[in-house]
């Protein structure tokens, strides 16, 4: 039976670099993003370096009924569903006052919405075999209030309560969900999201193949939480002890400088 992965945001950054770790295990991936020509690429690529089967999907996650549209297009692929990485999402950073309102209601529809339909949608098709892995993408955003990032932030700890609550729902069923909250990485993320300038994104940052390569890892272990980086995960877990006042505080100078 041919094992089938679902990737969101397949056309850039992280969920490139996943769709191609899937193949390697021979996962037949399914893409994902609305530029199709950037999917169409992919999948040439991953047919040629990988021998399996790439099958392109390209939509648009803001469409209400997008987890019911990807459950018709996995239903016509022959092979079980054995992976979903809701991976896509964006931010609108600045200060709020200033802030696109529109691109901010966006990211919340898809960050949010469309990860939990996605996920709700799909669920039936990993059930079947009992047995797989989500992996949703939330962020070290997810940790605490974010002041310039405030409604991404909010969107990535909605990410990381909801998948830790399905989680232990789904271990019953042998699905497993892992949450991956990555730091500053070196992807399109900061041109999309006007944060060119910002100090985070001109450090020297992780490439998105070493986090997609340890989110998957974390994944196929069934972590439950994956924060990348010994020093991403001292930050979020020293924050949950210190006051939450100085907690935003140290987060709003970071994210002003
Ligand atoms: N890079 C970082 O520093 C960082 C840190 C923490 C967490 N993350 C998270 O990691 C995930 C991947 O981001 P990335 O860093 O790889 O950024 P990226 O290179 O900008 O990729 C974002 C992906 O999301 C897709 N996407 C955005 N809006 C969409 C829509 N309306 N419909 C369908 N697909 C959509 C994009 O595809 P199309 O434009 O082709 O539709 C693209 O493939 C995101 O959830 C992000 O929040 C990133």
């Amino acid at each position: 039976m041919k094992k089938l992965a679902l990737i969101t945001g397949a056309s850039s950054g992280l969920g490139y670099e996943f769709a191609k770790l899937c193949a390697q295990e021979s996962y037949e991936p399914i893409l994902v993003a609305r530029r199709k020509e950037r999917l169409d690429s992919l999948k040439q690529e991953i047919e040629r370096d990988f021998s399996v089967a790439c099958h392109v999907i390209p939509l648009d996650l803001l469409a209400s009924d997008c987890g019911e549209t990807l459950f018709t297009a996995c239903k016509q692929i022959e092979g079980s569903l054995e992976i979903v990485i809701n991976n896509a999402g964006f931010g609108e950073f600045g200060d709020y006052g200033s802030t696109d309102g529109e691109k901010e209601a966006n990211s919340i529809k898809v960050n949010v919405l469309a990860l939990t339909s996605i996920t709700k949608s799909l669920l039936p098709l990993l059930k079947e075999n009992n047995s797989g892995y989500i992996c949703n993408v939330a962020s070290t955003a997810a940790f605490q209030p974010l002041p310039r990032f405030s409604v991404y932030g909010a969107t990535k700890a909605y990410v990381l309560s909801y998948s830790q609550a399905i989680g232990a729902e789904l271990e019953e069923f042998n699905i497993k969900v892992s949450c991956l909250c990555p730091g500053p990485t070196d992807t399109e993320f900061f041109s999309s999201n006007n944060m060119e300038d910002s100090t985070i994104a001109n450090r020297k940052l992780p490439t998105s193949s070493e986090v997609a390569e340890y989110g998957y890892r974390a994944m196929k272990k069934g972590k439950p939480v994956a924060i990348h980086g010994s020093f991403n995960w001292l930050m979020a877990v020293s924050g949950k002890f210190a006051p939450q006042r100085l907690v935003v505080q140290l987060a709003k100078k970071m994210m002003t400088s």
